[in-house]
């Protein structure tokens, strides 16, 4: 089966942690530049990652938002038309303070993502795991950790769980996208680590 590919808005801790583990089992990987006046491709050779403009993320199997949340309308929609989004973002203080607006155990975020941008594929996943855990080595024998997803769309659902399986994770699908209020900050699933029985 072919390798999947992968581009990612957010070099932070998240991004970074997500990027290594894709590169480590063969994955292409590149990260999009922030400055979207940018035309060409970048080579970092300290980390060893590509960076690109959202025209070539745009023709990744996969993108994965990274970013702080209150960033989203920085990015530009038209780039995202079609595609399948992992949303891994969260609002919690300080990125966002509790407020009317943003009561933190209320509001469904995945789906205000859909919303704008409304002509993806919308997956919530890898949110609810910290950047530390995405560095646990679990080759020696130990069980693997286990994600949630949450999404409305099947095709994209499934091809989240390629990824996710990829990269060496059981993945467990919790249902449509507003179900992913359970896996962020204050729902009963966030930063859980759940064991497989069998
Ligand atoms: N850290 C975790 O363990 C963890 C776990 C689960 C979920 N999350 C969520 O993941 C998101 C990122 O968290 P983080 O801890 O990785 O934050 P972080 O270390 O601050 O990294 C965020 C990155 O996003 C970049 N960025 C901001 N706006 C962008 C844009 N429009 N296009 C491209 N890149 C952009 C920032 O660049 P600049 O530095 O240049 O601004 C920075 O490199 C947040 O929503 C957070 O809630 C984090």
């Amino acid at each position: 089966m072919e390798q999947l590919s992968l581009g990612i808005y957010g070099s932070g801790k998240l991004g970074t942690a997500i990027a290594k583990r894709a590169v480590s089992v063969g994955l292409d990987v590149v990260f999009a530049l922030k400055h979207f006046n940018q035309t060409n491709v970048y080579h970092c050779p300290k980390t060893g990652f590509e960076f690109a403009p959202p025209s070539v993320i745009a023709n990744k199997d996969l993108i994965l938002l990274a970013i702080p949340i209150n960033n989203l309308d920085t990015l530009d929609s038209t780039f995202f038309k079609g595609k399948t989004v992992i949303d891994a973002m969260n609002h919690w203080p300080p990125e966002i303070e509790e407020s009317e607006e943003w009561p933190l155990q209320e509001v469904d975020t995945s789906s205000l993502v859909q919303e704008f941008l409304s002509e993806a594929k919308v997956v919530k996943t890898l949110n609810h795991i910290s950047y530390h855990d995405l560095y646990r080595n679990d080759k020696n024998g130990q069980r693997k950790q286990t994600l949630m997803m949450a999404g409305d769309d099947l095709k994209a659902k499934q091809l989240v769980r390629r990824f996710i399986e990829a990269i060496d994770f059981e993945l467990i699908d919790i249902g449509p996208l507003q179900e992913g209020i359970h896996l962020q900050p204050g729902g009963k699933f966030f930063g859980v680590d759940f064991k497989r029985e069998n």
